[in-house]
């Protein structure tokens, strides 16, 4: 069993302060920071991009989780990678070149990681898992924080975990979107180990605690 890590996402601080964001995320005891790099066409909404990271990479050694929610990943992949991200994870349903750009964020040494939208069956990555360190399972339809959890999502968690159990392979299974206290629970008993968190820990008044119940 993986231990439990929590994501804390920027797409919830403040805009104007990136900086500050990453610096509650460190005092909380987190020690990951959540990145979603939206384009505008694969979802819609803007974020940001390479340079944003490029830049909180100079004022943080916390590991940099990026989540690419863009159309064209694989033109991309080299520039995070450069830009300063620990683990790169892009979309099944961007493109169809899963097993490439896997084999290359890792050969860039890099986390490799998959992510499906809550339409997309986690069969679809049975041949793909080998190569993945982490598989992102969105549990709202990306785009925006601040969404409720779509239930059915988390029986494709279990899932998941049944098919990590039979392959004897040991990737870690994220769940993002309307993870809060209550709703990571759920997720925990379906087997993620990783809690991306937007909204919910931005706005929780006790970050530090919030992540040492959910972390032990
Ligand atoms: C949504 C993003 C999420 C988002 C989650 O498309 O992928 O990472 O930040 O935000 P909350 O936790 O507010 O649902
Ligand atoms: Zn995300």
């Amino acid at each position: 069993m993986n231990k439990i890590i929590v994501s804390p996402s920027i797409l919830a601080a403040d805009f104007s302060n990136f900086e500050r964001a990453i610096g509650q995320i460190d005092a909380s005891g987190a020690s990951w920071v959540h990145m979603d790099v939206m384009d505008g066409s694969f979802v819609p909404n803007i974020t940001f991009g390479p340079q944003l990271i490029r830049s909180l990479r100079q004022k943080s050694t916390a590991f940099f989780d990026v989540h690419l929610m863009i159309a064209n990943p694989g033109g991309f992949i080299s520039e995070f990678a450069e830009a300063g991200a620990d683990q790169i994870t892009f979309h099944y349903e961007a493109q169809p070149h899963c097993h490439k750009y896997l084999t290359e964020i890792r050969a860039l040494g890099k986390k490799s990681g998959i992510a499906i939208v809550p339409s997309t069956p986690c069969s679809a990555l049975e041949e793909t898992l080998p190569f993945a360190d982490i598989v992102l399972i969105m549990t709202v339809n990306p785009g925006f924080g601040g969404q409720k959890l779509i239930p059915e999502c988390l029986a494709k968690v279990k899932k998941l975990a049944e098919m990590r159990e039979k392959s004897g392979l040991n990737f870690r299974i994220s769940v993002d979107g309307g993870i809060n206290e209550e709703t990571s629970k759920d997720a925990v008993s379906a087997g993620a180990d990783t809690l991306v968190m937007g909204s919910a820990f931005f706005k929780s008044d006790d970050q530090k605690g919030l992540i040492k119940r959910l972390t032990h």
